[in-house]
C-alpha cells in the first residue's frame, strides 16, 4: 500500500522542517514547499537520512495557480493526500498602527490566512477521500491576544481559529479533521522579524521546533475517530 502523504507549508525551515522529519519516522510520505528550493532540499536530505520518502515542491502558497499546479502533481506522484501542515508563515518588525504599511498587511493575511483557505480548498477533494488531517499552525496569538504580535499578524492567526471550526463543522461528515494549534514562542528564524530580535539565552527558554513537530505528530498519528479541535503549546515561560 501506498505510505500516507502528508503535504507541509513552510516545510524548509522551522517547526515545518522539523515536523517532516518526525513524520517521515512515524511512516508518512512527506511533501515540502516553501519558495527556498534549497532549504527544501536540506530538509529533504535529513528526511533521506532516516529512511523517510520525501518529495520537494518549490510554492508561493499566495499563489493559488500554483498550489492546484503542486496539489495535482502530488497527486500524479502518490495519488493522495492524507494531511496537511500548514505552517508557512509571516509577520513583519513594522507590525503597530503607528509603521505599518498596506503592502505588509496585505502580504502576512495573504501568507497566514487566504493561503490556509487555498491549501485547504486545493486539496479538499483528496482530503475527503482519505479521511484525512489539517493541522493549522496558528499562534498563541491566535488563541490570546498578544500585545506585541502586530496589528495584521494578530488578526490573521485569530482567523485561523474560526477557519478551523467550520472546516470540521461542514467536513466532519467527509472524515476530515482539523486542529488550531497554537504555539507560544518557538526559537525559529521567525524570531528574526520581531522589532525586538530575542538573543540565544532567550531562545533557549523557549520550545524548540522538535517540540512542536512531536505534538503534530501526535495529532497525525491519532486514530481516525479523533479530533484535536485546538491544541495550545508555551513554554513554562510564557507570558
Ligand atoms: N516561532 C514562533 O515563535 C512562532 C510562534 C507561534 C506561531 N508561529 C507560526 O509558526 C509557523 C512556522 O514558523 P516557524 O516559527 O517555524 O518559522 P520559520 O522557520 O520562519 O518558518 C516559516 C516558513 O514559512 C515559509 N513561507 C513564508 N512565506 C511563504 C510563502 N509565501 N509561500 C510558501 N512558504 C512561505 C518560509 O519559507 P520560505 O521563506 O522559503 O518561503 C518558512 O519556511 C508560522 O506560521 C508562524 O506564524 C511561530
Amino acid at each position: 500500500m501506498t505510505a500516507k502523504v502528508l503535504w507541509i507549508t513552510g516545510g524548509g525551515s522551522g517547526m515545518g522542517a522539523a515536523t517532516a522529519v518526525a513524520a517521515a519516522r512515524d511512516g508518512w510520505a512527506v511533501v515540502l514547499s516553501g519558495r527556498r528550493a534549497d532549504r527544501l532540499e536540506q530538509v529533504a536530505a535529513a528526511v533521506r537520512a532516516e529512511g523517510g520518502t520525501v518529495t520537494v515542491e518549490p510554492l508561493d502558497v499566495t499563489d493559488a495557480a500554483a498550489v492546484a499546479d503542486t496539489r495535482d502533481r502530488v497527486l500524479d506522484q502518490y495519488g493522495r493526500i492524507d494531511g496537511l501542515v500548514l505552517a508557512a508563515g509571516l509577520n513583519t518588525p513594522a507590525r503597530r498602527w503607528a509603521d505599518q504599511s498596506l503592502a505588509d498587511v496585505r502580504a502576512v493575511l495573504d501568507t497566514n490566512t487566504t493561503a490556509v483557505v487555498t491549501v485547504v480548498d486545493a486539496a479538499l477533494p483528496a482530503l475527503r477521500a482519505s479521511g484525512g488531517v489539517v493541522v493549522v499552525v496558528s499562534s498563541y496569538a491566535g488563541w490570546s491576544f498578544q500585545p506585541g504580535a502586530g496589528v495584521a499578524y494578530s488578526a490573521s492567526k485569530t482567523a485561523l481559529g474560526s477557519i478551523v471550526r467550520t472546516l470540521n463543522q461542514q467536513e466532519a461528515e467527509h472524515g476530515v479533521r482539523a486542529t488550531h494549534l497554537c504555539p507560544g514562542d518557538v526559537a525559529t528564524d521567525f524570531l528574526d522579524q520581531r522589532p525586538e530580535v530575542p538573543d540565544a539565552a532567550a531562545r533557549r527558554r523557549m520550545l524548540q521546533p522538535e517540540d512542536v513537530a512531536g505534538t503534530v505528530a501526535f495529532v497525525l498519528g491519532a486514530p481516525a475517530h479523533v479530533r484535536v479541535d485546538e491544541l495550545v503549546l508555551s513554554p513554562v515561560a510564557q507570558r
